[in-house]
């Protein structure tokens, strides 16, 4: 699989030859111009040399001509690369729907990773080749950065956000992977790798490899051992906090007049920074989990408000359904966590 060219990576993703594509297309230009404007300058020295001493060169006025040509030229050649590189930008960081999503923790100095399913991986992650995997993804302590060269695609991981990336490995095998961003002593060992297996190798591999509960019903049962039902029940009961069934994804209004829409974004700030934005009807009554929740923690709890549909809905993912994991009776509880 080792590209024909050294030192380029495998290319291993549905982006990775755009990517490449911009990148020869840069350093098309670069050669080219770094190959006109040498020849032009070798010409000049030996055409326009002096031939006489005390020789007095003819005095040039300006040429607007000229002038046109060399300003037009590379704004358009400019301009071209903005576009390209907007196109392939947006394409990597706009998460299409229906993603396979895994959960990632980046802390010094090492990935914790989690899928829908509740499989736990640390400094690995098993994909199914040919499908979309969206990962979100948030650090324990200083920003780290999620790279896999091979995918051609990389995103920072910030404590106290989330931030998402996507792909779609198109072949087998196995990838660096590695942290793109100095977070202290053990930064170059902070690496890992990404398995791409056939979809049916990775079914088997999913499947015995059961040792967690979904993050969905994790986050159900922290639900009810933080009491967040007793305001905001799943179903509206309490009644002092809003109902969470059916919220995820829409737009809801706030007691600012503004509004806000919940992702997984808006739902972390509001465990852990209650009053920063209240829902229009509510009163500032909710106290913060700062600190008696970890990242892990947060990620379930969120796994299970998206998994709740209001009544007569159906669900958007199947997934992150809390009837997947193994019963929580047999499974080990959720907040052992690996630390
Ligand atoms: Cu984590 Cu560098």
């Amino acid at each position: 699989m080792q590209s024909w060219i050294p030192l380029v990576p495998d290319s291993a993703s549905t982006f990775s030859w755009k990517v490449d594509a911009l990148y020869f297309y840069l350093s098309g230009i670069t050669l080219f111009f770094s190959l006109l404007i040498s020849a032009v300058l070798i010409f000049f020295v030996i055409r326009y040399r002096r031939r006489t001493p005390y020789e007095i060169p003819r005095p040039i006025a300006g040429s607007h001509k000229l002038e046109m040509l060399w300003t037009v030229i590379p704004f358009l050649i400019a301009m071209t690369i903005f576009g390209w590189g907007a196109r392939v930008y947006f394409d990597q960081y706009k998460s299409p729907p229906n993603a396979i999503e895994v959960y990632v923790v980046g802390k010094q100095w090492m990935w914790k990773l989690q899928h829908a399913t509740g499989q736990r991986e640390i400094n690995q992650l098993h994909i199914p080749v040919g499908r979309k995997i969206k990962l979100i993804m948030t650090s324990e302590d200083v920003i780290h950065d999620f790279f896999v060269p091979a995918f051609r695609t990389k995103a920072d991981v910030v404590p106290g956000r989330y931030t998402t990336m996507w792909f779609e490995a198109t072949t087998t095998g196995t990838y660096h992977l590695f942290c793109a961003e100095y977070c202290g002593m053990n930064h170059s060992g902070m690496t890992g790798s990404i398995i791409v297996m056939e979809p049916r190798e990775f079914d088997n591999w999913l499947s015995g490899n059961i040792n967690n509960m979904s993050p969905a019903t994790a986050g159900q049962q922290l639900y009810q051992t933080l009491g967040c039902a007793s305001c905001h029940g799943a179903n509206g009961e309490g009644g002092r906090g809003p109902t969470l069934a059916g919220a995820f994804g829409k737009t809801t209004p706030l007691i600012t007049g503004d509004s806000v829409r919940v992702d997984e974004g808006y739902i972390r700030e509001s465990i852990l920074n209650p009053q920063a934005k209240i829902v229009q009807g509510f009163g500032p009554i909710m106290p913060t989990f700062q600190g008696q929740v970890s990242e892990d923690q947060v990620l379930q709890l969120i796994a299970y408000i998206k998994s709740l549909h209001a009544a007569g809905e159906t669900p958007a993912t199947t997934a992150a359904s809390p009837a997947q994991g193994p019963s929580p009776a047999t499974a080990p509880s959720p907040t052992r966590n690996i630390k």
